[in-house]
């Protein structure tokens, strides 16, 4: 990657783009003198420890896990306990007061929000996590900042230096151009892409909230910014960028302004500047599109952009395997090969902090008998829960009345059915929803990739309902799987005859196990098999083990000649009990819900 030439091709032959380039250089020259012994000696090891199986995540809001950085720390045993190698801090960097999109409006990116603590803490805290073996991944939201951030401060006062590094038109002229081939992101809550300020007489481009303006990296002086933040970020011991809504930052008239090829130049500069200055460090990426757009954020062998992202597909998958008790798609659409780069990873997750958008992939849909409109109807009314049976307990999100669109809010164990056990005090219930819990997470962690927890749902948290009582953030249903961590329920996890004690344990487990074994690494792939049985998901890993799974709560039949084929003993031995399998003619018996990790 020539940094230098990508540079003038993006930002042209001239005097200006000459000077912005010499500022580059001088940022990259800072950091890596103020780079510490300490981290440089993490440097030479390398960026590909992110693939071992020792890996295993999880996201928190600190204010929520812990009041703040001080509470985190007495909590790390915690997160120690249950085999977490990687914590990811939902925002943490100042954000502006009021509706902050949950911290995703930064308004000074080198400051910690107060409400969290200081740089100082924050910095004794990833040295705290470092020595526990633990990984620190941050937000970093590089596609806009808030309307308060201090480069708007700057430009409003008048410092030429700062202008044009938002999206801002006296009239709305090219705003109308924009918006002609622009989708909205938040329709209900945050309608068009543009917003008015009387005060200024400007229309500023507001892709996501009002409050969050889209940053111009046409401006090679954005770019210069945004390195130099990174940087001084990654300086601090941070070593994984989750960067926020990459799709988003290239902006031009006459594009949907989304996954724009000059957004993967921009990030195959940054990758090359974190190789060149903190060669440890790794990014995260963010982009829910669709697959053969995601895996275009890897980036190439020789020019890589991504190490990571985020396993959109899979999580939408498992759902709809829960829902429909059928694994077909699932298997034919992770069977697909969409070019995954051998050093390309996923993380995998049931939940996130956002809400849960029903992209499937149409064409196999249709094969299978599915109207793809029809069934994403299903998909939204059955995790609501309004539809006749399930046990879903969710909410919808962005609902369009026009369209009947929708996305859907809830917590893991809710959209499992535990809400709605719980409420009917149903033992039976309360035991399949546990199942379906440990179900999914048996894939989550032993597929290829990296799992990501989402805190509390390790005891099966619930829907947390109250943030209709804040007028802030009640319009947001993504709050009502944002609830605040239960520590007295989680300090029930020794009893294994609660319901967070089952949970913690399975899942304890499941990590234990995949900590222990290099067949989890992630450069050992996974493959779907067809079982003949449309319940039951299976899929191997390089012919050395094999995962079985049942979606249904019947008991299933595989017939084993499916799968062993590579040639697995006659008797084989579940990883997770330690109890060898039989086959009867041939045929494995799963019970209601059942997994197993076969060797
Ligand atoms: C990402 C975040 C989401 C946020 C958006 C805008 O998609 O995950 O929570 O609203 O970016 O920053």
């Amino acid at each position: 990657m020539d940094l230098k030439q990508s540079y003038y091709d993006l930002y042209g032959k001239n005097e200006i783009t000459d000077f912005r380039f010499g500022q580059l250089m001088d940022i990259i020259g800072n950091a890596k003198k103020e780079r510490r012994a300490e981290l440089k000696k993490q440097d030479s090891r390398g960026n590909d420890w992110y693939l071992s199986e020792k890996m295993v995540g999880m996201m928190l809001y600190i204010d929520r896990f812990s009041k703040d950085l001080r509470g985190f720390e007495e909590k790390i045993d915690y997160l120690a306990e249950l085999g977490v190698t990687y914590v990811h801090f939902m925002p943490l960097l100042k954000s502006r007061e009021g509706n902050n999109d949950g911290g995703y409006a930064v308004s000074d990116y080198l400051e910690v929000d107060d409400k969290f603590g200081t740089m100082k803490e924050l910095e004794h805290v990833v040295n705290l996590l470092k020595k526990r073996g633990i990984h620190t991944c941050i937000d970093f939201v590089l596609n806009h900042t808030a309307k308060e951030h201090i480069w708007v401060e700057e430009y409003k006062k008048g410092n030429h230096d700062y202008d044009n590094m938002y999206f801002m038109y006296d009239n709305p002229s090219v705003p109308e151009q924009y918006e002609k081939n622009m989708t909205e992101i938040f329709p209900g809550v945050a309608p068009k892409n543009f917003t008015y300020y009387p005060d200024m007489g400007k229309y500023v481009m507001t892709r996501f909230y009002e409050f969050q303006w889209d940053l111009n990296y046409a401006n090679p002086q954005v770019f210069n910014k945004i390195v130099e933040v990174l940087l001084t970020l990654a300086n601090k011991g941070i070593d994984i960028f989750r960067l926020d809504a990459i799709p988003y930052m290239w902006k031009e008239i006459g594009t949907s302004c989304m996954n724009h090829p000059k957004v993967h130049t921009l990030l195959r500069m940054m990758y090359s500047i974190v190789q060149d200055v903190c060669p440890s460090v790794i990014f995260l990426g963010e982009a829910i599109v669709e697959p053969h757009e995601i895996v275009k954020y890897f980036g190439t062998p020789e020019e890589k952009e991504c190490n990571v992202m985020y396993n959109a597909s899979l999580m939408v998958l498992l759902w709809n395997s829960l829902a429909t008790r059928d694994v077909r798609l699932m298997e034919r659409s992770l069977a697909r090969d969409y070019g995954v780069p051998s050093d390309g990873v996923w993380i995998n997750y049931g939940r996130c902090h956002d809400d849960i958008g029903w992209g499937f992939e149409k064409d196999i849909l249709q094969n299978l008998g599915f109207d793809p409109e029809a069934h994403k109807q299903f998909m939204i009314s059955f995790m609501e829960g309004r539809y006749p049976g399930s046990f879903s307990v969710g909410e919808l999100y962005e609902f369009n009345p026009v369209t009947l669109d929708a996305r859907n809010s809830g917590t893991f164990a809710s959209m499992c059915g535990l809400e709605q056990a719980l409420k009917e005090k149903h033992s039976y219930k309360i035991e399949q929803a546990i199942k379906r819990i440990l179900l999914l997470n048996s894939i989550i962690i032993s597929y290829t990739g990296i799992p990501l927890l989402y805190s509390g749902d390790e005891i099966g948290q619930l829907n947390d309902w109250t943030y209709k009582n804040d007028r802030k953030i009640a319009g947001d249903s993504r709050w009502l799987h944002r609830g605040k961590m239960d520590w007295d329920a989680a300090a029930k996890r020794y009893d294994s005859g609660t319901v967070q004690g089952k949970i913690f344990t399975g899942i304890r487990k499941m990590i234990e196990i995949r900590k222990g074994c290099s067949y989890f690494r992630s450069d050992l792939k996974s493959e779907p098999v067809d079982l003949g049985n449309n319940a039951v998901f299976g899929f191997h890993r390089e012919n050395k083990m094999m995962v079985l799974a049942n979606f249904s709560e019947h008991e299933q039949w595989v017939d084993a000649n499916r799968f062993n084929w590579f040639g697995l003993p006659g008797e084989m031995t579940d990883l997770l009990t330690g109890r060898p399998v039989r086959s009867y003619n041939n045929a494995i018996l799963l019970g209601p819900y059942e997994y197993l990790w076969l060797v």
